[in-house]
């Protein structure tokens, strides 16, 4: 599937066409999870050496889960992370190399040189960030991105915060409080939460060939109608991702609850 053309726009002078992505909604989060990874499974089916960008947080979850259970021969294959909270120690508890360790890394067998994140205790954010942006880069652009989406307003994705610009490269990112306030449950001591983050931009992840965004709950409703639905712009940084060819929403009902506009 891909997404349909529907109109052009001008943004900073040029003009751009925005493209109706393919949305599916499901019941249950059960099923986006497995919808998600048999995406993903298709993929390194059919490319053995697929580069995929992964997200962490609470929605991957299930599809991690299944993925691990497939058992695939992920041999060949490259992952490179969306993001990283900065400052974070690498083996903190809630760092989000240990969060990818527990759900994925450990259960397959991705060779350790193939999995990218960027490093969390580097001691230049912005020299960690233009490292990050070429990782793997000579293999080529990345096959299959997975996103989430923010809490509340911020409809982030990875962590480009309201505010983030069309052509913006890998990076270091101030949290929105949002942000902070959703994930600090993450943290044995809510007050290690980080301020920051370094993130792939969004012209980074819009370079992906295919991208998958994942919903589940009703308080990514908001989120979800403001993306689809309203102006693309930075104050919505997934909106952004209407600009991109290949784009689908996999979403749960209650993420889907707000959207008024024929999905059909
Ligand atoms: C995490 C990331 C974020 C999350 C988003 C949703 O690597 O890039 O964009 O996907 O904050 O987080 P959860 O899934 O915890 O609701």
């Amino acid at each position: 599937m891909s997404a349909v053309p529907i109109a052009e726009t001008l943004h900073g002078g040029e003009f751009l066409t925005v493209y109706k992505p393919d949305v599916l909604i499901f019941p249950t989060p059960e099923e986006v999870g497995r919808y998600a990874a048999q995406t993903v499974q298709e993929q390194i089916v059919t490319k053995p050496d697929s580069i995929f960008t992964f997200p962490t947080g609470s929605t991957p979850i299930e599809m991690y889960r299944l993925v691990v259970e497939a058992g695939l021969d992920w041999s060949r294959a490259r992952i490179k992370n969306l993001d990283q909270y900065y400052r974070i120690d690498p083996l903190h508890q809630a760092s989000y190399a240990v969060d990818m360790q527990k759900n994925l890394i450990d259960f397959i067998n991705i060779p350790p040189e193939n999995w990218a994140i960027p490093n969390g205790i580097a001691p230049d954010p912005d020299e960690e960030a233009a490292r990050y942006e070429e990782v793997f880069a000579e293999y080529g652009p990345v096959d299959m991105a997975v996103l989430g989406i923010g809490p509340g307003t911020t409809c982030h994705i990875g962590f480009n915060e309201r505010g983030s610009q069309l052509g913006s490269r890998t990076r270091y990112m101030p949290l929105d409080p949002q942000t902070r306030a959703a994930n600090a449950k993450f943290f044995d001591d809510p007050r290690d939460m980080p301020e920051g983050s370094i993130t792939q931009g969004i012209a980074t992840i819009l370079e992906a060939q295919r991208i998958i965004l994942l919903a589940i709950g009703d308080h990514k409703a908001q989120g979800i109608l403001r993306t689809l639905e309203g102006s693309i712009g930075p104050d919505a940084p997934a909106s952004f991702l209407r600009y991109h060819p290949n784009v689908t929403f996999i979403l749960d009902a209650p993420a889907a609850s707000q959207l008024t506009i024929s999905r059909n």
